[in-house]
């Protein structure tokens, strides 16, 4: 087999940077290890930036989004019992998010590149990328019993944490950065009527809640937990008894329901550098994780492709190769800030138990400056809405 692009990975990465690369007339295969009914029914975050929407619709694949999607203007930031507004729209000259979840995200590029005549291989193991230094580059992949080959121009690593294409950059030039937090959040979705109007981060003594929400009618709630709890030790009352006491004080009132779906997901930091070697260029969860606070995961990894597309194209369409080269530097620009603005609400929000009181004290005196000063307001405004894509 041969094409243009080998695209490792049918995660938003992926799909995303196949279908942006269609557009400018390249052909690409993705190699998926899982199942398209896997893909569209795994549960993950769900707030885009308003690059993210932007460049979904301007590409033809923003209209479910627009039509089922929830335009946030502000978001609510509560600690010592109040809660006080962020108002995005204001901070940042006419800025939003939308509240619309990642599976969804993914259903709509899967669609688009099937309609468009696009491959995507699914529940099939990719085994190794070879001779990514050369000009055609391979990725070896197990269909059907059958040992199979990609030839390619390039490859994009698009497999997420634990894929196998970032390991393809020897290790005395690959490099990585990693921070674990003692933090893990408890995610629940309950049929339920909104609690509220807006996204509500909490910082309380027994730990940070994010009162979240998908429709009308589901609501997504995290709590911080111990990363090595494990769901069975959490009841739906004992779950919504949490919630209840982190979330008391004031007018606000928790609307309960029945609880379908529970998880828990450790909090952790990681950059790899560079995020290309030879012909192989990572993007996306392959080359960076962030912990979930401010939702920049998804949005980081359209960001990427955005940079890779243009990379590739303005490559095939006049031979130009300064765009390939900058590709790391260009993207990792972006990463690093989202890990910094990751790190920064994470530390922010969070109750770390083991920590002496004076970490507590200086944590109140920050939340008290972001929720009084326009100044950091607005800071914390421009990164939580994502900077433009460019
Ligand atoms: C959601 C997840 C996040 O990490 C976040 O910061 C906001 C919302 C969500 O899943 O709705």
């Amino acid at each position: 087999m041969r094409t243009q692009v080998g695209i490792v990975g049918a995660g938003p990465a992926g799909l995303m940077l196949s279908h942006l690369l269609r557009l400018r007339g390249i052909e690409s295969i993705i190699i998926e290890r899982r199942t398209r009914d896997a893909i569209e029914a795994t549960i993950r975050a769900g707030v885009l930036e308003q690059g993210t929407v932007d460049l979904m619709t301007e590409t033809g694949v923003g209209e479910r989004l627009k039509r089922e999607g929830f335009v946030h203007q502000g978001f609510e930031i509560r600690f010592s019992g109040r809660s006080h507004r962020i108002n995005l729209y204001e901070l940042t000259g006419g800025r939003t998010i939308t509240i619309y979840a990642q599976h969804e995200v993914l259903k709509d590029l899967i669609k688009a590149r099937l309609d468009a005549g696009g491959q995507i291989l699914f529940g099939v193991e990719v085994t190794g990328v070879d001779e990514v230094q050369s000009d055609a580059p391979k990725i070896r992949f197990t269909q059907d019993g059958k040992a199979e080959e990609l030839v390619s121009d390039f490859v994009a690593g698009c497999d997420g944490s634990y894929g196998v294409c970032r390991k393809q950059i020897p290790e005395d030039i690959r490099r990585e950065y990693f921070r674990n937090y003692p933090l893990g959040w408890f995610g629940i979705l309950a049929k339920a009527p909104p609690s509220s109007d807006e996204l509500i981060y909490t910082n309380h003594e027994r730990g940070f809640v994010l009162i979240s929400t998908r429709s009308p009618h589901v609501q997504r709630l995290y709590f911080q937990c111990d990363p090595n709890d494990s769901v069975e030790n959490w009841s739906d009352d004992r779950v919504w008894e949490e919630l209840e006491t982190r979330m008391a004080g004031g007018d606000f009132r928790l609307k309960q329901g029945e609880i379908f779906q529970k998880g828990i997901i450790p909090l952790r930091s990681f950059v790899c550098e560079p995020m290309q070697y030879g012909k192989l260029y990572l993007a996306g969860d392959a080359a960076h994780s962030v912990p979930p606070t401010g939702a920049k995961g998804l949005n980081l990894a359209v960001a990427d492709v955005h940079v890779l597309a243009r990379a590739i194209g303005s490559y095939y369409s006049s031979n130009a190769t300064d765009l390939l080269e900058t590709y790391s530097a260009t993207a990792l620009r972006r990463v690093w800030r989202a890990q910094f603005f990751s790190y920064w609400m994470t530390s922010m929000l969070h109750r770390f138990h083991d920590a002496p009181e004076f970490d507590h004290r200086r944590q109140l005196a920050e939340l008290d400056l972001v929720t009084s000063s326009p100044a950091a307001q607005t800071v914390l405004a421009q990164n939580y809405v994502g900077l433009p894509l460019g």
